[in-house]
């Protein structure tokens, strides 16, 4: 018999492709909001994170063997102008979720993000001082220091910036990236900001491989690059026409959110662990020529 995993935010980007990787091997139930999905040895589960009794009753009904926690308000321009609202569900349902896998001693892995960093270094270690300069990157900061004050056997896995399925969310900038570029429009994407941009389905293998680590993991992919940059590589993998990419900086477009410059993320723990990503040019092969899963 297969062990069974709550995956939270199931309908989400990261949600699609951690639940397209992890039914090989698990039972899945896949808590959602508003949306649900269709996959094969996947249960979808409607519960708002915020409404800890239910949360905890569908918890207490399915005896979960882990959580992975992937539920939140995850655009930080939202976040900005919705403080409140973004704080129920970016820290206080975390703070409970990492509260009910501690009572049940059982793997809760929470998916926080580069942006706790204010990306004035780049390259940062697990240990390195934040500083988030957005309200979703200090929310996640302080959901990070909570579900390891309350569950320090919990892991929090550090992601970047990730790209993926283009069907696998409908805000996906990838799948927002060619389109625009196949219908002859000009795309503009950043020189100035630099991530260590990871493919989403490596990043939902490391999660798995390494659910149960303790403590502050990073998991992204093994380069830094700029949006510019990545735009060039997904051009190719794509076969789009380069020439309608448009490279601009971070000032030339008014945001809520303040952005980082280089929020890089060093990932050797990761690696050392076992966590093997594949290269952004390979993760873009198999996914433009539908081959990724
Ligand atoms: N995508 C990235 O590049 C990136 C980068 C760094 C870190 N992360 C982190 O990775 C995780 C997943 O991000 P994502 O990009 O997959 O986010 P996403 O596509 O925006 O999905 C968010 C998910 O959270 C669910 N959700 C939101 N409010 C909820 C509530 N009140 N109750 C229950 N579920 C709720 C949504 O459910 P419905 O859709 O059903 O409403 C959806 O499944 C997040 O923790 C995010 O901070 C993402």
């Amino acid at each position: 018999m297969k062990k069974k995993l709550i995956i939270t935010g199931a309908s989400g980007f990261l949600g699609y492709h951690l639940l397209r990787t992890a039914a090989v091997d698990w039972e899945i139930f896949g808590i959602t909001n508003s949306k649900d999905f269709d996959f094969p040895n996947s249960m979808p589960i409607r519960c708002d994170i915020r409404n800890y009794i239910e949360l905890g009753n569908f918890v207490d009904d399915i005896e979960p063997d882990a959580i992975i926690h992937a539920a939140a308000i995850s655009d930080a321009n939202f976040c900005e102008n919705n403080k409140e609202l973004s704080y129920d569900i970016n820290v206080e349902a975390t703070k409970n979720l990492a509260g009910i896998c501690c009572d049940y001693h059982i793997p809760f892995a929470f998916t926080s993000t580069d942006l706790v960093f204010d990306g004035q270094q780049g390259g940062y270690k697990e240990d390195a001082s934040k500083n988030s300069l957005s309200v979703y990157g200090e929310q996640k900061s302080v959901a990070e220091e909570e579900v390891l004050r309350i569950y320090p056997e919990a892991s929090v896995f550090r992601l970047p910036l990730m790209f993926g399925e283009p069907t696998a969310s409908p805000g996906n900038y990838l799948q927002k990236f060619v389109s625009q570029i196949r219908n002859d429009e000009k795309a503009s994407l950043f020189f100035d900001e630099y991530r260590s941009i990871g493919g989403a389905r490596s990043i939902a293998e490391g999660i798995l491989k390494l659910l149960g680590q303790r403590g502050i993991i990073h998991l992204a992919g093994k380069n830094k690059l700029s949006r510019y940059e990545f735009g060039l590589k997904a051009a190719k993998a794509f076969e789009l026409d380069e020439s309608l990419l448009h490279s601009c900086s971070q000032k030339d477009v008014k945001m809520a959110a303040p952005r980082p410059a280089d929020v890089s993320l060093d990932i050797s723990k990761a690696v050392s662990l076992g966590f093997a990503p594949l290269s952004v040019d390979d993760e873009l092969k198999l996914i433009a020529d539908k081959t990724y899963f």
